[in-house]
């Protein structure tokens, strides 16, 4: 069964299988490359890495004219659910079983708090095991051997991984994530979108290729692949 993997830009993903369709960090208000009337997104569910506005982004609404359930950190569960959305809060370990699959949140070297400078819990990485396909979105993390363990352990077949620097790790690094996370394609996300996080993705995609069996997938802003 084809899996579709939607980029709205930075960080922001929507997940379609079968009839599901699955946002991740829906940050598209104040997003300069989302080109997506919020209105249109229907998701069944709502997953967030940690609470900072360019990964909360939208979900909060999104919940609000949906009724999708967001699941994230506790804290930032909490958070959501306190400004109306629906939320279930989840914690690095959790896995959830959903209709569509399951998610697994694990560690992310990162930090964590709302726009209002409310803690947000600790930031993660989501794995998502959709029919046999292990999809990672790391969230914003640095380098950090956790991501060993990601790869030893939960196997991605897809990493979507932050690559501009600067808030999170860079391209020298993203090429040791994926040594290390074994995966077969890489979605590069979290650059270009601010001056701050400027990269030359195609000199990390040849980087990549040229070193690693991987893949790299360049998704331009509200482009899609199949997996
Ligand atoms: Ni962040
Ligand atoms: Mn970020």
């Amino acid at each position: 069964m084809t899996i579709h993997i939607k980029f709205f830009g930075h960080s922001a993903f929507e997940i379609n299988y079968k009839d599901y369709l699955i946002l991740i960090d829906p940050f598209i208000t104040n997003n300069p490359d989302a080109n997506v009337d919020i209105k249109n997104l229907k998701p069944n569910d709502i997953l967030v890495t940690h609470a900072h506005a360019d990964h909360l982004g939208d979900a909060i609404p999104i919940s609000k004219s949906t009724g999708a359930t967001i699941s994230t950190i506790f804290e930032t569960a909490n958070y959501c659910e306190k400004r109306g959305a629906n939320a279930q809060g989840v914690n690095i370990g959790s896995s959830v079983t959903f209709e569509w699959g399951k998610a697994t949140w694990l560690p992310a070297a990162h930090s964590s708090s709302t726009v209002d400078g409310v803690y947000g819990g600790c930031a993660s990485g989501i794995l998502l095991e959709i029919d046999d396909v292990k999809i990672y979105h790391a969230g914003d993390t640095g380098l950090t051997y956790e991501l060993k363990m990601i790869g030893e352990v939960y196997k991605p077949d897809v990493a979507l991984l932050p690559v501009g620097g600067f808030y999170t790790m860079g391209p020298k690094e993203a090429l040791i994530a994926v040594k290390w996370l074994g995966c077969k394609t890489l979605v590069p996300m979290h650059y270009n979108t601010f001056p701050a996080i400027e990269c030359d993705i195609e000199k990390l995609k040849t980087s990549i290729e040229s070193s690693t069996s991987c893949k790299c997938v360049v998704l331009r802003p509200n482009q899609s692949f199949k997996y």
